[in-house]
């Protein structure tokens, strides 16, 4: 009868979509108890990240010496566009020592062409390493000759290696490597910064922990409370280049080198550790990057002439990125180097208004992004912030106000008189 098949057909109707109804909402609870713990995870990274690779100032900790240095390249001959930036990292080192213990010492490292009259007066001395754990927190200048100008004789085929008053015993030069990173990635911006960490090991073995980074950076007070869990391990910042494509790209170049590959992905470029494990991964990037720039780019793209039609899926300007990112995913396998990505530390944002943030989430260190966004390195240098006061941000405890702090205060103080506070501030660490 057609009114039962009717019914019939309702009924099956109604079966199916309860049956629907169920799963539907299994999968809801399912999605919504995932996404609330997603963010309850992302909210407590940064607390795991601190637990899980930071030691904390204790009175034991504090009572050992602890030796660290600040470690980073200076192309000496951009002085108007760099200055700036070395005036400000330079005034956060001596903010972070208030709140250092009077045992530890942290030194600023700067690898350098040139021992300018600025450096001169911000006190810094030229080609001396430390010695022992009593000696104050020093700026200290290394001769570096960066890889653009290490020009070969056509006459001896004989490669510059070193400046004018460089200093051959700071430095293991491996020369051959040297030669090709002349002859191809010599006009690549961020070689240097890779390369001191390769070459100069035994400028800063001395240390237990060093902070590569780049100029553009702030050392918070946070940072002289922490120091990694070990003195093996290696903590790496916050990148922003991984996508899918090149994270599997990456995978399958490290299988074509016979490199192990872990999938660690966004690997930024500001480590912060055991001196021996920077200097490996350091050598084995240089590596990677003279294998990338040979087999995966073509002349077109390092030339620059696809400017930045395929980032982020493939883009030279990232390629000592690509480099760090094969090295660590290699080494963190094939020598057991314990290397931890630690990006709510490192690298954080220099625009974040909260005022519970940088102590409550233990940021090391701030590094100015690409922003237009108070504060901003772009905006600063075209001299936006000069009608701000300082002191009127010295109760204000977000990034924001403190990158902005020392950035203005720094720019209000001669070079000298940044010396001398340094001077005073490690005075006190002698007595
Ligand atoms: C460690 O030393 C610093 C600087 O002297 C001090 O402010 C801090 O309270 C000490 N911390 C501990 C846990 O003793
Ligand atoms: C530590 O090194 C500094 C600089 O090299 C030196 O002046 C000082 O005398 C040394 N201190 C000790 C205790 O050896
Ligand atoms: C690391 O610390 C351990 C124990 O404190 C020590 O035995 C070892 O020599 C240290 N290693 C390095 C590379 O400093
Ligand atoms: C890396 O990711 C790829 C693709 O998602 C996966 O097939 C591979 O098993 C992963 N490798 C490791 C070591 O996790
Ligand atoms: C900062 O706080 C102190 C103490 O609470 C107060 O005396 C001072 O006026 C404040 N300064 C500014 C600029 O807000």
């Amino acid at each position: 009868m057609i009114g039962t098949d009717e019914s019939m057909i309702l009924y099956i109707r109604l079966f199916k979509t309860r049956k629907l109804i169920i799963p539907l909402l299994i999968i809801i609870i399912l999605l919504s108890s995932f996404v609330i713990f997603q963010s309850i995870n992302n909210y407590f990274d940064s607390i795991k990240q601190s637990n899980a690779y930071l030691q904390r100032q204790t009175p034991k900790l504090n009572s050992s010496f602890i030796q660290r240095a600040i470690l980073i390249f200076y192309p000496s001959n951009q002085e108007s566009h760099f200055l700036p930036e070395i005036r400000w990292l330079y005034r956060s080192w001596i903010e972070m020592m208030k709140y250092e213990s009077k045992n530890w010492r942290t030194d600023l490292i700067i690898y350098t062409g040139e021992y300018s009259s600025s450096f001169q007066q911000l006190g810094c001395i030229i080609n001396q390493k430390r010695l022992n754990n009593t000696e104050r927190p020093q700026c200290r200048i290394f001769l570096y000759l960066r890889i653009s100008k290490r020009e070969i004789s056509s006459l001896t085929q004989q490669q510059t290696i070193l400046t004018h008053n460089g200093k051959k015993d700071l430095f293991n030069i491996n020369i051959q490597r040297s030669i090709l990173l002349y002859k191809k990635l010599k006009i690549y911006d961020y070689i240097d910064s890779v390369n001191i960490i390769a070459e100069s090991y035994s400028t800063f073995e001395y240390y237990d922990f060093i902070l590569k980074t780049d100029i553009d950076v702030f050392i918070t007070s946070q940072f002289a409370k922490y120091v990694p869990l070990s003195n093996a391990t290696l903590l790496v910042g916050r990148g922003g280049y991984s996508t899918q494509f090149n994270t599997r790209r990456l995978g399958r170049i490290a299988r074509d080198m016979n490199w192990n590959y872990q999938n660690l992905t966004n690997v930024g470029s500001t480590w912060y550790g055991a001196p021996y494990v920077a200097q490996r991964i350091a050598n084995i990037a240089l590596d990677a990057m003279l294998y990338l720039y040979d087999n995966e780019f073509t002349s077109v793209e390092r030339e620059k002439k696809l400017g930045v039609l395929l980032w982020p899926d493939w883009h030279y300007g990232v390629l000592s990125m690509y480099g760090t990112h094969l090295a660590v995913n290699h080494l963190s396998i094939s020598e057991k180097l314990d290397i931890k990505k630690a990006d709510e530390l490192l690298d954080q944002s220099t625009t974040n208004k909260d005022s519970y943030d940088l102590e409550k989430n233990n940021r090391l260190h701030l590094h100015c992004w690409h922003t237009d966004k108070q504060f901003s390195k772009f905006q600063f240098k075209a001299g936006k912030y000069n009608d701000i006061h300082p002191r009127t941000l010295i109760n204000d405890t977000s990034a924001q106000a403190y990158a902005m702090r020392m950035a203005l205060e720094s720019r209000l103080m001669t070079l000298d008189e940044l010396g001398q506070y340094v001077h005073r501030i490690s005075n006190n660490k002698t007595k």
